[in-house]
C-alpha cells in the first residue's frame, strides 16, 4: 500500500515509520520543518503546502482540497497523520473514507485536540499513553485502533511526559500502519 504521510514538526515518528520499511511514497507538510527535511534525506518526495492564514477566515476545505491533489498526485492509498498540526476538512474523509489514520499522545477519548499532554499533566492523570485511531472529521475520536499506557510521574514536565509516550509511538504506529498496509484493509 503507497502510503502518505503528513507532519508538521520534529518527525521523530515520521523517522520511525520510514524505518519500519513502510511504502512511503510522499510526506506532506503545511510549514517548513525538520520533518520534510528527513524525508529529503530519505529520498521520499516532499510536498510544502504552506498555511499562510491561523485566522477564523481560513478556507478549510480549500486548504483540505489542495492536501487531496497531492495524495492523488502521488497515487497514495493510505495516509497517516505524524504531528500535523492543522485539522482537515470533510474533503480528505470523502476521498479517503476510513484511510487516514492518526496518533494521539493521550488515552482517548480522555484528553483530545492539540494540547493532550499539558492537559493531562494538569488533571493529574497517574496514566497516560497514545491511541493509534481512524480520523474522522470529528477531531480525535474516530475508530480506536490501539492504545498503550505509559505511567506519569511526579516530577514529570509536558516535554519529559510527551518523549515518554513518543517512544511508545514510535514502535505501536508503525506496526499499526504495516499491519494495515500489509492486511490491505484499515479494520
Ligand atoms: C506525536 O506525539 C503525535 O502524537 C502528535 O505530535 C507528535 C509528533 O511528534 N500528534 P514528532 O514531531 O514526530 O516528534
Amino acid at each position: 500500500m503507497r502510503v502518505g504521510v503528513l507532519v508538521s514538526g520534529s518527525g521523530s515518528i515520521l523517522s520511525a515509520l520510514i524505518k519500519s520499511g513502510i511504502n512511503i511514497c510522499v510526506v506532506i507538510s503545511d510549514r517548513p520543518c525538520v520533518g520534510l527535511d528527513i524525508a529529503t534525506s530519505y529520498g521520499i518526495a516532499t510536498e510544502l503546502i504552506e498555511r499562510k492564514s491561523y485566522d477564523r477566515d481560513f478556507d478549510r476545505n480549500n486548504y483540505t482540497n489542495h492536501v487531496v491533489e497531492k495524495l492523488h498526485l502521488h497515487q497514495v492509498e493510505l495516509v497517516a497523520m505524524a504531528g500535523f498540526m492543522t485539522i482537515l476538512g470533510e474533503p480528505i474523509f470523502e476521498a479517503f473514507s476510513g484511510k487516514v489514520l492518526n496518533t494521539h499522545p493521550a488515552l482517548l477519548p480522555s484528553f483530545k485536540g492539540a494540547h493532550a499532554v499539558e492537559a493531562s499533566l494538569a488533571a493529574g492523570v497517574k496514566l497516560s499513553g497514545c491511541t493509534v485511531h481512524i480520523a474522522t472529521p470529528q477531531v480525535d475520536a474516530g475508530p480506536i485502533l490501539a492504545q498503550e499506557a505509559v505511567p506519569v510521574f511526579e516530577q514529570d514536565t509536558p516535554a519529559s511526559l510527551h518523549e515518554r509516550i513518543k517512544e511508545v509511538e514510535r514502535r505501536l504506529y508503525p506496526k499499526c500502519i504495516l499491519e494495515i498496509s500489509q492486511g490491505g484493509h484499515v479494520l
